[in-house]
């Protein structure tokens, strides 16, 4: 490496790495992040404002990923993790496109690891629909249609529990109960939860589904990813060699707490949001 890609690597180590979601749903994702790289800065972003990115038009979906990739880039992001199924599916190509030195992960249903580990089973996955129509899913479904029985579950609405706080709500669970009663006859072997938003509502999805069903979610994979791919861009915090980093890191336990970093959060609906996030988050 010579000099001064030595230097921008440098800099480029310091620099956040930028997550974003349709809204909180995220959360779940970064969270995964911090626990493997708990000495990186982050920047997360939720569109609440615009959430669900489900049910919008793909041209809507993309113009709305579009401004998010601009604001996080305008705040020096080293790499953006897309912590949204549904905007992955319809923006994710384009933006590699578009910015091809810049380490970006998306996030997709984890049909693989439950088709794998539940050969011959029956796997529901529930998504967004607009993750669900894309042929992104369709040729994913194919590629493992030979090893388990794939049945695509769209959930319209059920991010608004999440991104409303209204996890308790009765109503929730009726949903939830009334969507996995088709399968009363033979439960589903694997449930994958192809948004980021449902590990946060696990154990009512796991009630619904019956005890046998294994959840399967996407996050760990994105986390391990993005990781690799800032390693192989030399872009990745190396805390030891910043002593005061390292003593700073030390001194609040991170790597146990799992918190050392800056975490910025920004969401386009405001302080309510956030303090949501910042709950969700653990903070
Ligand atoms: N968390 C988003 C996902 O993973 C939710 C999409 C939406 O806003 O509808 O797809």
């Amino acid at each position: 490496m010579d000099t001064k890609t030595e230097n921008r690597a440098a800099e480029g180590g310091r620099a956040p790495i930028g997550v974003f979601d349709s809204g909180i749903g995220g959360i779940s994702v970064l969270k995964k992040m911090i626990s493997l790289m708990p000495e990186e800065d982050y920047i997360y972003f939720g569109d609440s404002a615009n959430a669900p990115y489900g049910d919008k038009p793909d041209s809507e979906v993309l113009r709305l990923s579009e401004s998010v990739f601009d604001l996080l880039l305008s705040k020096g992001a080293k790499g953006i993790v897309v912590a949204c199924n549904t905007a992955t599916s319809v923006a994710v190509r384009k933006m590699r496109g578009r910015y091809p030195d810049l380490p970006i992960v998306g996030i997709e249903p984890a049909i693989k690891p439950a088709a794998e580990q539940n050969r011959g089973g029956r796997i529901v996955v529930m998504a967004t629909s607009v993750t669900l129509r894309r042929p992104k899913f369709a040729r994913l479904m194919e590629s493992f249609r030979d090893q388990a029985e794939i049945i695509a579950m769209p959930c319209p609405s059920l991010v608004e529990y999440i991104e409303n706080d209204r996890t308790d709500d009765p109503a929730l669970m009726e949903y939830l109960m009334k969507k996995f009663s088709r399968f009363a006859d033979h439960p589903a072997d694997a449930v994958v939860l192809g948004c980021t938003h449902y590990p946060f509502i696990a154990d009512k999805i796991r009630r619904a589904a019956g005890p046998q069903a294994v959840l399967y979610d996407g996050s760990d994979g994105v986390a391990r990813e993005i990781r690799r791919r800032l390693a192989e861009k030399n872009l990745l915090k190396d805390a030891a060699a910043d002593p005061e980093r390292k003593k700073a890191l030390e001194r609040c336990g991170a790597g146990h707490s799992g918190i050392g970093g800056n975490i910025e959060i920004l969401n386009s609906a405001g302080e309510n949001q956030i303090r949501l996030t910042r709950r969700l988050l653990g903070l």
